[in-house]
């Protein structure tokens, strides 16, 4: 058991009590006292990065279609807020400049790269991370990982994560099989067990479960030493740690 608590890291937001991916959302997490926050990416047809869990605006706005097929002016009309509640009326999907407008630098940001974009969105975000000064506090990780690594192979000083849902052999080994340096593991939190975090850890690797929400589940995941628990419920994670 690692006597250090894991950073709480706010999935899409408080995702549990806002409209997931909103600046709301993003608000709560860190009043509820999160260390981190995890958001998912998209390009916009004039190449602007928006935060999204979807290619397209049918779940999560009153809007419909791709993304990449509207500029950001239309993306804005749309109400990201509405389908949550009727407290969060208004709320837009956000350009990811202005969440690094809301967040404190203090506060870690996990980019979650959903599509590439033909390369495309890989240069975007490098050109971001570089002007936004971002480089030290943001992990960018995908399921998609020659597109991490090729953010790697472009900017150094990136930190990049590998997220996986399904069992691997040793991931350790296999981060470490990378030609470029791996800064942390994302695995779906069930495929965890306390040898897989033990031995990332010791081999300077980072581990980010994603998404644990029940209490016994946080628990657990903090005993078995992971460095981050990506949650829907930052407050509950909060709470849950303050005693240990
Ligand atoms: O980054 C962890 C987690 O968010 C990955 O799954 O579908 O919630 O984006 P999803
Ligand atoms: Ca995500």
């Amino acid at each position: 058991m690692s006597n250090k608590n894991p950073m709480i890291i706010a999935h899409r937001g408080a995702k549990g009590m806002a409209p997931e991916n909103t600046l709301a959302a993003f608000r709560l997490g860190l009043s509820q006292g999160c260390e981190g926050i995890e958001l998912d990416v998209h390009l916009t047809a004039d190449e602007v990065i928006v935060v999204c869990h979807d290619l397209t605006l049918d779940r999560t706005t009153n809007g419909k279609g791709l993304i990449v097929e509207k500029g950001l002016s239309e993306i804005k009309n749309y109400d990201a807020g509405s389908w949550f509640g009727d407290d969060f009326k208004g709320e837009t999907i956000p350009t990811l400049d202005e969440v690094f407008k809301l967040v404190p630098d203090t506060i870690m940001i996990n980019v979650e790269v959903k599509y590439s974009y033909e390369g495309r969105m890989e240069r975007k975000l490098v050109e971001m991370l570089r002007r936004s000064n971002r480089l030290n506090n943001v992990i960018i990780s995908s399921f998609d990982h020659k597109c991490v690594r090729r953010i790697k192979q472009m900017e150094p000083e990136a930190k990049i994560g590998l997220l996986y849902q399904s069992n691997l052999l040793d991931p350790t080994a296999y981060a470490h099989s990378f030609d470029v340096e791996v800064y942390s593991l994302h695995p779906y939190f069930q495929l965890l067990d306390i040898e897989d975090v033990r031995k990332a850890t010791e081999n300077g690797l980072y581990v980010y479960p994603y998404t644990a929400n029940e209490e016994k589940d946080l628990l657990q995941l903090s005993d078995f030493g992971v460095s981050g628990i990506i949650t829907d419920f930052p407050g509950r994670l909060k709470a849950l740690l303050k005693d240990r």
